[in-house]
């Protein structure tokens, strides 16, 4: 079924300057571990096996952390300090990693279509790490798309209910209510003004996505910002097709923010350490 997971994390996390100059906003660490991670445990979670991830220059550190460090390794072989290492061995164990790179930053729906040659011609998932999503017991966020995907075999985007002064920050979506938790999407549009915004239903970081998308997005010309908005190739699928909004179970954090981060960090401290 869906076994392949694209990891959008070549942007440049301006919001994050200076801390993300050199190093990925990916790599931001919630507590003691990094965004990716946390990204990478809800696919293997959701029974994704195959993660792919599209970088960008002085991005190579994502790379590195999925990977064995010899010499660490070795100097605390047999230590008590090796059991800080076991989560990251075990994802290491379940799942396969590939990478490509964008060349340059032309936006998300830019990104996803670098990310063809590592998916190919089956639906797929996509993360943003810097969106986290926590659920306490149950199936995390994208476990409860995959079951949906099974269920209706479309594109699935995560939405959210966000306050009308920060729809601005969104996609946003209008629809058909055909469950309490989902919607068919008529209508979509990326970063409006409160005045135009078809509702506060607001497009976040978890998406699944069937490979017609890629035609689309080869076709998609720029929009708001200069970007190739994956939103606009989302609007165009859900005109021919279906593409339906979810309403998820759990926690959200916009971590790409300063105010999201820090109640991140917070709650994951609280609930987890
Ligand atoms: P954001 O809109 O958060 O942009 O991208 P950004 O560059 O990461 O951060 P700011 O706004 O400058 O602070 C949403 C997601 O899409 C990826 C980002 O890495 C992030 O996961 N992205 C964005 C790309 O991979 N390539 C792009 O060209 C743009």
């Amino acid at each position: 079924m869906i076994r392949k997971c694209l990891f959008p994390a070549a942007g440049y996390g301006t919001r994050f300057l200076p801390a993300t100059k050199s190093m990925p906003k990916e790599m931001l660490p919630v507590v003691n571990k990094p965004l990716i991670q946390y990204s990478v445990e809800e696919a293997i979670e959701a029974g994704l096996t195959n993660m792919a991830i599209v970088t960008g220059r002085g991005k190579r550190s994502m790379e590195d952390h999925f990977d064995v460090s010899y010499e660490l390794e070795h100097q605390i072989k047999g230590s008590d300090k090796e059991d800080h290492l076991k989560g990251i061995r075990t994802i290491m164990d379940s799942c396969t990693f590939s990478y490509t790179r964008q060349i340059e930053m032309k936006g998300l729906g830019h990104a996803i279509l670098t990310g063809e040659p590592l998916i190919g011609d089956e639906a797929f998932a996509v993360v943003l790490a810097d969106d986290l999503c926590l659920t306490e017991g149950g199936d995390g966020v994208l476990a409860q798309m995959v079951k949906l995907y099974k269920q209706f075999r479309c594109s699935i985007v995560a939405i959210e209910e966000v306050p009308m002064d920060e729809v601005h920050k969104y996609g946003v979506i209008k629809g058909e209510m055909i469950r309490d938790d989902i919607f068919q999407i008529n209508e979509m549009v990326e970063k409006p003004a409160t005045e135009d915004a078809p509702s506060n239903l607001a497009i976040i970081g978890r998406y699944i996505l069937t490979p017609d998308i890629f035609d689309i997005l080869i076709n998609t010309t720029p929009g708001v910002g200069g970007e190739v908005q994956i939103t606009d190739a989302l609007m165009q699928q859900a005109k021919e097709g279906c593409v339906l909004g979810y309403k998820f179970k759990g926690k959200r954090f916009d971590c790409g923010s300063i105010a999201g981060f820090i109640d991140a960090t917070n709650y994951c401290y609280k609930t987890f350490y």
